[in-house]
């Protein structure tokens, strides 16, 4: 049954406060449920029963107003529990059993290894207890946890703590109170063995907060970045935003198993380990900078999220895509702002703008879904935050923040819309915001189309945009976007020009310049000008679009090296490589000019330039993005073309790679600081193109860093190359890494991963041996993608093998994980979404996986929207 945005009803019944107590088991857990609740006067009447939502759930009581209801009175269904003929105010009290240890879903209450836990978003919360599971049902909850003390010593869950007991028997008893209004899915509680890490906080009006990080005891020593990040980012959010932490205590728990990244839960917030956990020896500097977003993002949850929640999951991006852009800010403001725009834009072109382009596309705000753990996509998260990106563009920065000073005001303590945010920005800013909410329901990336014309007479340069949404079946067109453009003009020495607009009379601007567009085509007229000059366009990537413009080869180059715009220049040398790759698909023996070499070479060896960002320069776009650009994805093209044009730069740039490599490398202990990571980046750049021709000295090189290196970065790096160099080197250095690591989980997952992405012809022999792996597992998240997900998404050469053979891998896999854990195999179906842009072969190949996943009998709602999505649409 599909759910529909038009059909929002507000709810029928509200509920005042929740008291749970659970009796916790991992066979078997009891939860009591008491809910106040009443009539909501705000709802329209129904037929007088109150359906709550539940899921496997055992009933064993059900009472209201302390009278135990006769079965006549009730009806227990497979998702529901529905009263007849209910008061308008009254008390309800529930009992039932559910099985932690049996839940391979983690949805509700589940076990990952010694622990109890829960995920509740979005709708897990329906697998503890009945109740009404939506966000615009918002209570005060009380927790009592009850557990045997030796083997759950610890028991947490949301708010502040409000006592413990000790029973007597073997266990004990602590309670916690919430003093905030929230919706369910922010319910969390967690009980273990954990090794507890305490630190303190004084708020900016002097609150004192308790912080704490909870670990499986093993991990103790790898705690100290996941808590300096929590505490700069809520210095951040007071400076930034004005926004003060609330509880008296806050409270991370690592938990090994878990779906997705991390989770907001009031006052305990519930983690993938992998987002906590991090020493140098064990962790890259990816991972270090993932650890610092992610704690930051959950904090910031704390106002955009759980303070101010969704009225619906319509509105997901209300909190999720407003929340990211929080959190890229954060981590530009902590580390390196261009370095920081580039890894996002990469991200949302490698994720975003394929998904936007297939059959799973949907808006930022989706109008329907089936399963709405299918709409956690790139699309809600990061097109949402280029969305709230745009608007502080609009604005500027400190009308922006009156207008969240006004959300934040307005809004505490309820349950909105994403209309509600865009009313703020309009109030605080006097704009008129109508045309720009089409971005929240337009499916599909924009095309912007540019072309120009230079009038040296008159010394005038015309720019003329037209803009373009490709329609597809389910998403019409809604007429032209407002899209901010911001744009920079050069003259022939590299610097901006001023931006004159023929009909402006103020003065213009001399650097960037924000053009509006609101219409399907706009001219704008550029005077007082000399000469013809180069045009730097959307700078700073100010709008989530593709723009077409007929630069040439030359024009790239100066703008490589000349663009004021840190983000431009990287994205000139990423078209200028793009180009040249997608010509040598079409024509494998095409020379590579000379310029083009020069230019890497000029990028490489400029010892002014920051480190980080001439190594994100010289990274060629992926054969992934590349095979975006195709009409029909040459798969083997693609991946011969790469790896022919990184030989021909070896060949030309050899000495000065090997130069870039001996003056990068840092003695010394390891530093967290973006100089050294952007050493390290280019360093291990160097060393990647040392070792495509398989060189000797190379392959020693490598050894040799594998060897000595003390911390991950430099070793997974090495590491990395050597399996894709293969022979007898690379078995060698993953025998030695398995022996170190194998007892250390998050270690062990790069290890299955290096192995998933490796280059090598016989990449998938590989990945089905080590199904068959001591240490490997479907039922770990981290671990099934590291192995799985790694090889379908990240090796898109061995994947897509002519015969067949990878969707053969991967429908297996589907159908293995299905019952086990639908969200994870709904994520994993996705890497067929493109099977439209293949050759008539594969298509053929993908399409029978996905007809054999969608034949099976009891599929989950999960897996069967998107089988059913990605065949059934052009
Ligand atoms: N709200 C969490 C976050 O973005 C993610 C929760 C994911 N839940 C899900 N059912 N997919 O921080
Ligand atoms: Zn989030």
């Amino acid at each position: 049954p599909t759910i529909h945005l038009k059909d929002y009803r507000p709810p029928e019944f509200l509920i005042d406060r929740v008291e749970l107590r659970f009796e916790l088991d991992a066979e078997v857990t009891r939860v009591e449920a008491l809910l106040q609740m009443r009539r909501n006067p705000a709802a329209t009447r129904g037929d007088g029963d109150l359906h709550l939502d539940g899921e496997q759930l055992e009933l064993e009581h059900v009472a209201i107003d302390g009278r135990p209801l006769p079965p006549a009175e009730y009806r227990v269904e497979s998702e529901a529990l529905i009263l007849h003929h209910v008061p308008d105010r009254f008390r309800l009290e529930t009992r039932v059993r559910i099985h932690p240890m049996l839940n391979t879903a983690l949805e509700g209450l589940y076990q990952s290894g010694t622990l109890l836990c829960t995920q509740c978003e979005a709708q897990g919360f329906r697998r503890i207890t009945y109740f009404l599971d939506r966000p615009d049902v918002m209570a005060c909850y009380t927790t009592t946890l009850v557990a045997d003390k030796g083997r759950y010593p610890v028991l947490l869950a949301n708010g502040n703590p409000a006592g413990t007991e000790d029973l007597g028997d073997g266990r004990h008893l602590a309670r916690w109170e919430d003093p905030f209004p929230k919706p369910s899915y922010l319910f969390a509680l967690v009980a273990g063995d954990l090794h507890e890490v305490a630190d303190r906080f004084t708020t900016a009006s002097g609150r004192d907060v308790a912080l704490r990080l909870y670990v499986e005891p093993e991990n103790h020593d790898k705690c100290d970045h996941a808590m300096r990040s929590l505490k700069k980012a809520m210095r951040w959010d007071e400076e930034r935003y004005g926004r003060e932490y609330d509880l008296d205590v806050y409270l991370i728990v690592a938990v090994g198993h878990f779906n997705m990244g991390a989770m907001e839960n009031k006052g305990l917030n519930v983690f993938n380990a992998k987002y906590v956990l991090a020493r140098p020896d064990t962790a890259t500097d990816q991972d270090f900078l993932g650890i610092e977003g992610v704690i930051a993002h959950e904090y910031f949850h704390n106002w955009t999220g759980n303070r101010i929640t969704c009225r619906d999951w319509f509105q997901l991006s209300l909190k999720e895509g407003f929340t990211v852009y929080r959190d890229q800010e954060f981590s530009a403001d902590m580390g390196s702002r261009d370095v920081k725009r580039i890894a996002d834009v990469r991200t949302l072109r490698a994720r975003q703008f394929p998904e936007d382009a297939g059959p799973l596309a949907h808006p930022v705000r989706p109008e329907s879904y089936i399963e709405i753990n299918n709409f956690y996509t790139a699309t809600v998260y990061e097109k949402g935050a280029e969305l709230v990106r745009m608007q502080v563009l609009l604005l500027g920065p400190e009308v922006f923040r009156r207008a969240t000073d006004l959300y934040f005001t307005r809004h505490d303590g309820a349950a909105v819309t994403i209309e509600d945010f865009v009313r703020c920005m309009e109030e605080a800013s006097g704009r008129d915001l109508t045309q720009f909410m089409r971005w929240y329901s337009q499916a599909g990336t924009p095309e912007l189309t540019v072309t120009d014309d230079w009038d040296a007479a008159d010394g005038v340069y015309t720019l003329t945009f037209r803009q373009q949404t490709a329609p597809s079946a389910n998403h019409p067109s809604l007429g032209p976007l407002h899209i901010p453009v911001a744009i920079g003009l050069l003259d022939g020495a590299g610097r901006d020009l001023p931006l004159r607009i023929a009909e402006d009379t103020a003065e213009p601007p001399s650097g960037t310049r924000v053009l509006e567009l609101r219409r399907e085509e706009a001219t704008y007229r550029f005077v007082g000008l000399r000469a013809r000059p180069v045009p730097s366009l959307l700078r700073g990537f100010s709008a989530p679009v593709r723009v077409r413009y007929d630069y040439s080869d030359d024009d790239l180059m100066f703008l490589m090296a000349h663009d004021s715009d840190g983000f431009n220049r990287w994205d000139a040398a990423q078209t200028l490589a793009q180009r040249l790759l997608l010509r040598l698909v079409a024509e494998p023996e095409a020379a590579v000019p000379e310029g083009f070499v020069a230019a890497f070479r000029r990028a490489l060896t400029d010892h002014e330039a920051d480190p980080a960002l001439r190594a994100e320069v010289l990274k060629l776009p992926s054969e992934a993005h590349l095979g975006e650009q195709m009409a029909i994805v040459d798969v083997d093209g693609i991946h011969r073309a790469r790896e022919g044009l990184k030989q021909a730069i070896l060949a030309a740039l050899r000495d000065e790679f090997r130069a870039a490599y001996e003056d990068h490398r840092d003695a010394g202990p390891y530093e967290l600081t973006p100089a050294a990571i952007g050493r390290r980046a280019l360093k291990n750049l160097a060393l990647g193109y040392l070792m495509q021709d398989g060189d000797a000295e190379a392959v020693d090189l490598c050894t040799a860093q594998f060897e000595a290196g003390t911390n991950m970065t430099d070793v997974i790096a090495a590491l990395g190359l050597l399996v894709d160099a293969g022979g007898a080197p690379a078995e060698r250095a993953l025998d030695t890494f398995y022996r170190r690591w194998s007892g250390d989980p998050l270690v062990l997952d790069k290890w299955f991963a290096v192995q998933a992405a490796s280059k090598r012809p016989d990449a998938l022999a590989r990945v089905e041996a080590l199904l068959g792996h001591e240490a490997f597992t479907l039922r770990n998240p981290n671990r099934l993608r590291s192995l799985v997900g790694v090889f379908c998404n990240l090796n898109p050469v061995r994947f897509h093998a002519a015969d067949g053979a990878g969707y053969r891998f991967l429908g297996d896999r589907v159908l293995e994980l299905d019952p086990l854990n639908p969200q994870m195999a709904s994520r994993l179906l996705q890497a067929l979404a493109r099977w439209r842009c293949y050759d008539p072969d594969r298509q053929a190949r993908m399409r029978a996986q996905l007809e054999r996943i969608l034949d099976a009998v009891e599929l989950s709602k999960d897996v069967y929207e998107v089988a059913s999505k990605t065949l059934g649409e052009k």
